[in-house]
């Protein structure tokens, strides 16, 4: 649901910040280092509960401070809800509507944004902890059982570890193979059928992009054509002499192809660029699919390295969606997205409407 307003407190550079926002189009203006991408980074942390640019904390929290606090209305069914966070080194209190949550991703049923930066390219460039964590985000909002499933594999997967580091077999072992057989069929099938949903919306976006067909496929993390009970067992052996488990849901990828080719070893930089924002446009139609009109999308300075006709589509086919936007840029004629709703001016970490 729309974000409507933002209170930032000892938040990277940003002074004490106050903002009402448009619950369609805010586009915020201001020279280098003014602070654009650190008021994307708090509204992100609102509905993730995380940075996308940095995973330390001490990060976010203004140099000489011991803490920051952030505080937001979203719109929602009844008039509106109010989340709030407050973090300090080793602890995040999170509050929604008044009230202790239990877990951040209580944030996400409030506010999912998803965010097209600057560094967008590394979803394809890096390893693959950044699309597994990209395909769990969109599996976690199609699929409700997914969150509790992904926790199960998990713990056994620790306990596996442990018991294959300590040298425990016997039943205490087998109870846990079998919870991790189970929990890991259970997510991979989730995470299959997660992308084969995606296709369409990647197809189109991937054709409006870059005029190149884009598809997807998972790999589950063990030899294709075997069960994961049969490549645990082939794995025994491995598994035993190193005290850590090799196959499993884990070690899964997505294999992204452009015209049937892997596009790894195809496509220039600015391509990428527009490959991982055609799979973040793709999980935000997918999203909006299942919760219509929930979803934000966070687009951190688009002009960077993307050439006038590449800018031109990616503003086009961001004009069609229906969320909230937050554009950051260097100056204030980004053509293409219409008049903003609200149009903000950074400098020197204040904030404020023009
Ligand atoms: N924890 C922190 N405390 C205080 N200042 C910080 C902190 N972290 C970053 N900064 C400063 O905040 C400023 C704004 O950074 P930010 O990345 O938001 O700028 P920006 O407007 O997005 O710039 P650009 O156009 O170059 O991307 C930088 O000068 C940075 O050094
Ligand atoms: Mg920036």
């Amino acid at each position: 649901m729309p974000l409507l307003s933002l209170e930032a407190e000892r938040f990277r550079g940003l002074a004490s910040l106050t903002a009402e926002f448009d619950p369609g189009y805010n586009l915020i203006v201001g020279p280098n280092a003014s602070g654009k991408t650190s008021l994307l980074e708090a509204l992100f942390f609102l509905g993730r509960g995380r940075s996308f640019r940095s995973r330390r904390l001490q990060a976010l929290i203004c140099h000489g401070q011991t803490d920051f606090q952030l505080v937001a209305r979203v719109k929602s069914q009844a008039p509106s809800v109010t989340l709030g966070i407050r973090a300090a080194r080793g602890s995040t209190e999170i509050r929604i509507g008044g009230k202790p949550a239990r877990s951040v991703t209580e944030l996400a049923s409030h506010f999912p944004p998803l965010i097209i930066d600057p560094e967008i390219h590394k979803l394809l460039e890096d390893g693959p902890v950044q699309r597994r964590k990209f395909m769990d985000w969109g599996v976690f909002h199609v699929e409700h059982g997914f969150l509790s499933e992904w926790q199960r594999y998990h713990r056994a997967l620790r306990q596996r570890n442990a018991a294959l580091r300590t040298g425990t077999s016997g039943p205490a072992l087998r109870a846990w193979e079998e919870e991790f057989v189970q929990s890991g069929s259970r997510l991979a099938e989730f995470r299959t059928r997660y992308l084969q949903e995606l296709m369409p919306y990647l197809g189109a976006a991937g054709r409006a992009l870059l005029d190149l067909d884009v598809t997807v496929t998972h790999q589950t993390g063990w030899a294709a054509g075997v069960s994961l009970a049969e490549a645990l067992e082939a794995s025994a052996e491995r598994d035993r002499r190193f005290g850590l488990t090799h196959v499993g849901p884990h070690r899964a990828d997505i294999a992204v192809r452009v015209d049937g080719q892997l596009a790894r070893d195809r496509v220039s930089r600015g391509q990428q660029k527009l490959l991982a924002s055609a799979l973040t446009l793709a999980q935000l139609g997918l999203q909006d699919r299942v919760s219509p009109g929930k979803t934000a999308l966070l687009l951190d300075d688009p002009a960077a390295e993307l050439d006038g006709e590449r800018l031109e589509r990616l503003v086009a086919l961001v004009r069609t969606l229906p969320v909230q936007l937050f554009v950051t840029s260097l100056r204030g004629d980004l053509a293409g997205l219409g008049t903003p709703g609200a149009l903000f001016h950074v400098e020197q970490g204040q904030l404020s409407r023009a």
